[in-house]
């Protein structure tokens, strides 16, 4: 009797350290740049990440986030950096959000930087890069109710606007909060996701209320994941009330025709998720990151560090987090 107790005991403590072994653990790389907020990150590989944000802050890290080099981008010391894409150890671009837009790159780790985008035109704010390879799109807050979009095919030289055609609702527009609210594997029709009075699933041949959190400035989707056409991960919440976790996480495995929220949704308002692999997601906000083993279904608070944006590299599955007060970190998983 005793023995059979004691082995179901050994057998549960296996089990829950077993699982508790697999949680992964957050490790704090930076906090140099204290009084900058990061919302810009781009992961090239497990060794290079760059990150932008605010006071005309950008850096770079070559060996895994041991060392970081930082600067403040010359005559825009000022601008907030909201979006970064890295291509390698040397080329990156940067977009700065209004006033004017602006996208900048490099092509010698930041010695220098040339402009390859700039609209003045009035309401013009940038809002987030997606890029596959040379390929990208840039979106940006409605202009007459239309979304802006622009794109290149040659990382980001030379960009091509393109209205879309349909209108939104007035009060609908994009949050700047991650740089993950686009995203594509169709490069010709982008997904992205509005939020404010109406949140919506956007693209050239669709558009769809989603069933998330709406109807304030401060509500809706912040975040897209796209880990095939099929099965994607869409989050955000209310950012005026962060605690609250109702309809702040929706799933679907069927492209988009039917939504499902988490049994046991992230806890509080985020700002970016990412599919680690088909099973596995990790998400951030001000409320701290949390994960999911079962493709979305179930979350867990791992941290209460505040983190703004995330970021894996296309290889291995080491994931890059950046936020407020100069945050860098990273998890394996
Ligand atoms: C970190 O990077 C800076 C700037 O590139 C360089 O001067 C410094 O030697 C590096 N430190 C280490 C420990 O690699
Ligand atoms: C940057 O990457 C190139 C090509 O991989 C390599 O030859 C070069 O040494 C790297 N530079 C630095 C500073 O790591
Ligand atoms: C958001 O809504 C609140 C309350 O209605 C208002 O005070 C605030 O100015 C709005 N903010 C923006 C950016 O529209
Ligand atoms: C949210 O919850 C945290 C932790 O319980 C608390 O410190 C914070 O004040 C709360 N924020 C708001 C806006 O209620």
């Amino acid at each position: 009797m005793w023995q059979r107790v004691l082995q179901i005991f050994l057998i549960g403590v296996l089990f829950s350290s077993k699982i508790n072994a697999q949680l992964p653990v957050i490790q704090l790389l930076d906090s140099s740049q204290n009084t900058i907020s990061f919302r810009g990150i781009s992961v090239v590989n497990e060794d290079i990440c760059w990150v932008s944000g605010s006071k005309g802050t950008v850096g770079y890290t070559l060996d895994g986030g041991k060392n970081f080099t930082w600067m403040k981008v010359k005559g825009h010391e000022n601008r907030d950096f909201r979006d970064v894409e890295a291509f390698d150890n040397q080329t990156a671009i940067i977009m700065a959000v209004d006033a004017p837009a602006l996208i900048l790159k490099t092509t010698d780790a930041g010695k220098n930087w040339r402009t390859v985008f700039f609209d003045t035109t009035k309401g013009m704010f940038l809002d987030a890069l997606f890029f596959k390879g040379k390929k990208g799109w840039v979106i940006g807050d409605p202009i007459n109710q239309r979304p802006y979009l622009a794109f290149t095919t040659n990382g980001g030289d030379s960009w091509q606007p393109c209205i879309y055609k349909d209108t939104l609702q007035d009060g609908e527009a994009f949050f700047a909060s991650s740089g993950s609210n686009i995203g594509f594997t169709n490069f010709k029709n982008p997904l992205f996701v509005s939020g404010g009075k109406a949140s919506r699933l956007l693209s050239f041949n669709n558009q769809q209320l989603l069933p998330i959190v709406q109807g304030e400035n401060s509500t809706g989707a912040n975040s897209i994941s796209i880990y095939n056409k099929n099965i994607l991960c869409i989050i955000g919440g209310d950012f005026s009330k962060p605690n609250q976790s109702n309809t702040n996480c929706l799933l679907t495995t069927n492209g988009g025709k039917t939504w499902q929220q988490p049994q046991t949704p992230p806890i509080g308002y985020k700002s970016a998720v990412i599919f680690v692999s088909k099973q596995k997601l990790i998400a951030c906000g001000t409320t701290g990151v949390d994960i999911s083993s079962d493709g979305g279904k179930n979350w867990q608070k791992i941290s209460t560090l505040s983190f703004h944006t995330l970021q894996k590299s296309a290889k291995g599955n080491t994931v890059f987090l950046a936020g407020g007060r100069g945050k860098i970190a990273k998890l394996s998983w």
